[in-house]
This record gives structure tokens, C-alpha cells and sequence, in this order.
């Protein structure tokens, strides 16, 4: 239900960036977009603004968030870094990667927003809005995707509306976002671990490491008592409507969410089709990939039949978050 609040919708200028400065500091709920995907800020060293983000979101409590900062300073001050993350922080931040870090005993971060865990995830966005409204404020910002838990990541400010408007205070309309899928989490402990692909590549982040990422414990986030990620439980990224994946072709009724030049026997009868990329290119795809999945879920098809995706690159993010939609449903 649509109810309480009036949520100012502002699209970016001077006036707009003071306000939600302003009303993080007043412990305001404020979405903003970031370059992965749109997110829902909070002061993160506020624990009602907090208990409200959570609220809004419909979010369980156990999950924790990623405290965003303007810079790698900023960082330094709330999270304990190692010589590896310091290494990955310096390659890639500004940029989608989030580091889970060892939370020191004098952390800003409220234990509300790290869900009472003894680490605290850490991330510099590189948008350029995102960036403005950090320094701004002048202090860590929570934020997850701006929708509601379980449902799809916005990647427009209309899709944050959609969810969330008479819940929150403000959006800040900075039109699409570039990447499309959120930030990949490494764990930054003994060994470099990998807890969600994402904007960076795999490759990208082992070259800068010079070793391969562990990989968390295969059923880690079916154990939702203490998940290492535990905001990849799998129903997190649900549509309404089933998700068929791999699809050689398309079943009447059906929905195709393709990928590439070549359609599959059955498109022609499609209830609908959107292609993430015709040419076939993963970062166009990552881009187009939660906006698709939400116009074909309008549709209320039978199913969406989602074509392969190469597992390279981007494309690990891309499955991940598609086995997800899948399973969310079954
Ligand atoms: O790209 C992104 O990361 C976006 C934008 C808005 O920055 N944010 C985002 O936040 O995806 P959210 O809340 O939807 O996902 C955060 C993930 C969850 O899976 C959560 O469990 C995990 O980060 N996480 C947060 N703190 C953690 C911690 N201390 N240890 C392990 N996982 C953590
Ligand atoms: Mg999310």
C-alpha cells in the first residue's frame, strides 16, 4: 500500500543535492542513483533512520548494508583494511566493488545497519550524483537497492517510484544508471573471498589480487541464520512471473528475454520480447538486464524463457542474478 509519506521526486541541480544532504541528516530516507543501480540512503551512524530504511524496504533485519563514503579515506576511518584491501581499493574505487572488511571497535556504522555481524561492508560509488550527495553530507551513507526486499533492482527513478513512493522522502531522478547489476562483494579476510559477483568482472579483481578468489561454501545462503552474503538468499531478485532459463526456444505464451543476434524457434509467437543485447555484448546486457526483467514480468506471460548467457565477464553477474529470479518463485 501506497500510504503516509509525500514523496518529493527532484531531478538533480544545486537545490536538489542540498536537500537530501539535508535530509539525511534529519534522518530522511533518500534514493539516489549510483552507477550499479539505483540506491536507498540513510545515515549509517543513525539507528532510527536506519530501523525506517528497513521498514520501507520490507527488508529482514539479519540482512545487513553497504556503507557508502566518498573516498578511500573515508573508508579507512570505518573499516580495517589489509594489504589486499587496500590493493583492490585503490584499483577499483571509485567503481562497483564492495569490500567486506573486519569493523573496528570504534565504527561510526551503527551494529544495526551491519546486522550486529563484526564486519562492515564498504563501497565508493564512481556517480557522479552519488559522489556529490557523500560529500555533501560529510559522512557514511547506507544504502541498498532502492526497491522493495524482493523485488528487482531499480535502474531508473521510475522504478524506485514504483516501489517506494509514499515510503521514502526523496528521489533524486539522475535518469538510467550505467552498469546495471550491483556491485561485486569481496570479503576481505584471510583469503580474498568472492560473496556476490557483480559490476567487476571476476578476472578483473584475481589480476590485481595475483590469486583466485575463495568461494564462500556452496549452501551458504541457504543457511539464513548467519549467510556470509546474506542478501543473496535466493528470492531476493523474484519476479511475479516464472523464469524458465537457458532456453533453446520459446513455448507458446511465453515471454523471451533474449541475448544476441540469433532468435530462437518460438520467438515469432513470443507474448513479448526484449533483446539484453542484440550484438551480443555483456556490459549492454548487465545495463538493460533488471529494466527488461521488470517490463516483461508487466506482461504477466506464462513464463519468461530466458536465452544463454556466456558465464564470462559480466556474464557471472548476469547469471547469478537470473538463477535467482528463477528460483525465486519455485
Ligand atoms: O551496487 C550496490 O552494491 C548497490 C548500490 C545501491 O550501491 N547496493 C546494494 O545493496 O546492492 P544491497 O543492500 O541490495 O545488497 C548488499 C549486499 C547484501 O547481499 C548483504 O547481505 C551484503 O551486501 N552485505 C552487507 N554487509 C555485509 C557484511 N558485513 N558481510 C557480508 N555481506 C554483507
Ligand atoms: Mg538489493
Amino acid at each position: 500500500m501506497k500510504v503516509g509519506l509525500k514523496t518529493q521526486i527532484l531531478p538533480v541541480d544545486e537545490a536538489a543535492l542540498a536537500a537530501a544532504a539535508r535530509m539525511l541528516a534529519e534522518g530522511g530516507l533518500v534514493a539516489f542513483p549510483t552507477e550499479t543501480v539505483y540506491g536507498l540512503g540513510a545515515d549509517a551512524t543513525n539507528p532510527a533512520a536506519i530501523a525506517r530504511l528497513y521498514q520501507a524496504k520490507g527488508r529482514p533485519a539479519f540482512n545487513p548494508l553497504i556503507a557508502h563514503v566518498y573516498d578511500l579515506e573515508a573508508g579507512l576511518r570505518i573499516g580495517r583494511f589489509d594489504a589486499p584491501a587496500l590493493a583492490l581499493a585503490e584499483a577499483f574505487w571509485p567503481g562497483p566493488l564492495t569490500l567486506v572488511l573486519p569493523k573496528p571497535g570504534d565504527c561510526a556504522v551503527a551494529d544495526l545497519a551491519t546486522a550486529g555481524l563484526d564486519t562492515v561492508a564498504i563501497r565508493v560509488p564512481a556517480h557522479k550524483v552519488a559522489r556529490q550527495i557523500l560529500r555533501a553530507f560529510g559522512g557514511p551513507v547506507v544504502a541498498p537497492s532502492a526497491n522493495l526486499s524482493g523485488h528487482v533492482s531499480p535502474t531508473t527513478a521510475a522504478h524506485v517510484q514504483s516501489d517506494l513512493e509514499g515510503l521514502i522522502d526523496l528521489i533524486i531522478e539522475g535518469g538510467p544508471v550505467e552498469v546495471g547489476v550491483e556491485s561485486t562483494i569481496v570479503g576481505c579476510f584471510e583469503e580474498a573471498m568472492l560473496l556476490r559477483p557483480g559490476g567487476v568482472p571476476r578476472d578483473e579483481i584475481e589480476r590485481v589480487l595475483g590469486y583466485k578468489l575463495k568461494q564462500p561454501a556452496l549452501d551458504a545462503d541457504h543457511d539464513t541464520s548467519q549467510p556470509l552474503a546474506p542478501g543473496m538468499l535466493a528470492s531476493h531478485y523474484a519476479p511475479r512471473s516464472r523464469v524458465r532459463l537457458r532456453a533453446e526456444t520459446v513455448e507458446a505464451g511465453e515471454a523471451l528475454l533474449a541475448f544476441g543476434p540469433k532468435m530462437p524457434p518460438g520467438s515469432d509467437g513470443a507474448a513479448a520480447v526484449m533483446n539484453l543485447s542484440a550484438r551480443g555484448d555483456l556490459t549492454e546486457a548487465a545495463a538493460n538486464l533488471f529494466g527488461y526483467l521488470r517490463a516483461l514480468d508487466a506482461k504477466a506471460a506464462r513464463a519468461i524463457a530466458v536465452m544463454p548467457i556466456p558465464q564470462e565477464g559480466l556474464g557471472e553477474a548476469i547469471n547469478d542474478r537470473l538463477r535467482r529470479a528463477a528460483m525465486g518463485r519455485e
